[in-house]
């Protein structure tokens, strides 16, 4: 089999993988089949998506030998909850506003405002139930490692933060907000989940430090390059399969990559963002990794369409 049918065949097997998996932890209560907000997790988790963060971790996993750790699926698809749920929080209308998700209306549409806040605590809490019960009452360093690293980039000194810099940003001059602000404030609410998912990899795999940091490194610059990536798609029509709303950063003040610094230079960063990322890899690859599907699902990243 060529490298690109082999990329193509492990991301799918590993995107059935983790959708079987959210599809049997968003089973409601007995008795509570109906439930609104078990509804509504199950629309937005369940409704599409890449899957990027858990198939980073899965393939992260790899480059430390075939045989990944069994909870290693879990913990990929606790990050992918806690994904969903920020984005169910995302396009709230205090937050962003957005009434057009994976392709179909987002969850607060479809449920109400209050049930999309409740499903995005449900799926916050079910990942940390999935990790917890993937351990069972095996939990050595390495899993409580694993566990701190989502749950610190997810909160306050990651994706939260992030979240928080974006709205305060919103309502500043243009003039005032500068490149490195964007980047700052990028790296928190887009890079910290990635290079968490990452680096929770090289935890569970019982990485060296060296490792680790070279893991952390390629995940905050791949982050940033997403994020470059999803600014730039914003404001240009590449595919049909898009699913989000389009032009609404710069009709809501935003301050992005393109915003505040033009697509020319924004398409300049993704590019270094991409190259630092593959460096670091290649790091890896220097110590005896096998990083060939990290490196092709990078360059991929770099050129989505959606
Ligand atoms: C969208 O993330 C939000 C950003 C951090 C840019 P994705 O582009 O991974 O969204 P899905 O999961 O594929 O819908
Ligand atoms: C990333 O930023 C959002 C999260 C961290 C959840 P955006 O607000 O640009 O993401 P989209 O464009 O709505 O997917
Ligand atoms: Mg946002
Ligand atoms: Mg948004
Ligand atoms: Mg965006």
């Amino acid at each position: 089999m060529n490298s690109i049918d082999y990329y193509e065949e492990q991301y799918e097997r590993d995107r059935a993988c983790i959708e079987a998996i959210l599809d049997e932890c968003l089973t409601p209560p007995q008795g509570f089949e109906q439930s609104k907000v078990w509804q509504a997790a199950r629309y937005s988790a369940l409704g599409g998506g890449k899957r990027v963060r858990p198939i980073l971790l899965l393939m992260t996993c790899r480059i430390f030998g075939d045989d990944i750790p069994d909870n290693a699926y879990r913990f990929a698809t606790a990050i992918e909850m806690i994904h969903s749920y920020s984005l169910i929080h995302d396009d709230l209308p205090s937050m962003d506003n957005d009434d057009y998700r994976r392709g179909q209306p987002s969850c607060h549409k479809v449920f109400g405002e209050g049930i999309a806040i409740l499903a995005g605590d449900l799926l916050l809490n079910l990942a940390f139930e999935t990790m917890l019960d993937s351990i069972g009452t095996m939990c050595s360093e390495a899993h409580r490692r694993a566990m701190r690293t989502v749950a610190k980039s997810a909160g306050g000194h990651g994706m939260v933060l992030g979240q928080d810099l974006d709205l305060s940003m919103e309502d500043a001059c243009f003039s005032s907000v500068t490149i490195e602000d964007v980047e700052s404030m990028a790296l928190l609410k887009t890079g910290s989940l990635i290079a968490g998912a990452i680096e929770t990899a090289g935890h569970l795999c019982g990485a060296s430090d060296e490792d680790l940091r070279d893991l952390r490194c390629a995940g905050q610059h791949l982050g940033l390059a997403f994020q470059i990536r999803d600014d730039i798609l914003d404001g240009v029509e590449l595919s049909n399969h898009f699913g989000k709303t389009r032009h609404k950063d710069e009709r809501d003040g935003k301050k992005t990559f393109v915003t505040v610094a033009g697509r020319e230079k924004a398409i300049a960063l993704l590019s270094e963002h991409t190259d630092a990322a593959m460096d670091a890899f290649l790091r890896l690859e220097h110590r005896g990794k096998e990083v060939g599907i990290l490196k092709e699902l990078t360059r991929r990243l770099m050129e989505r369409t959606y």
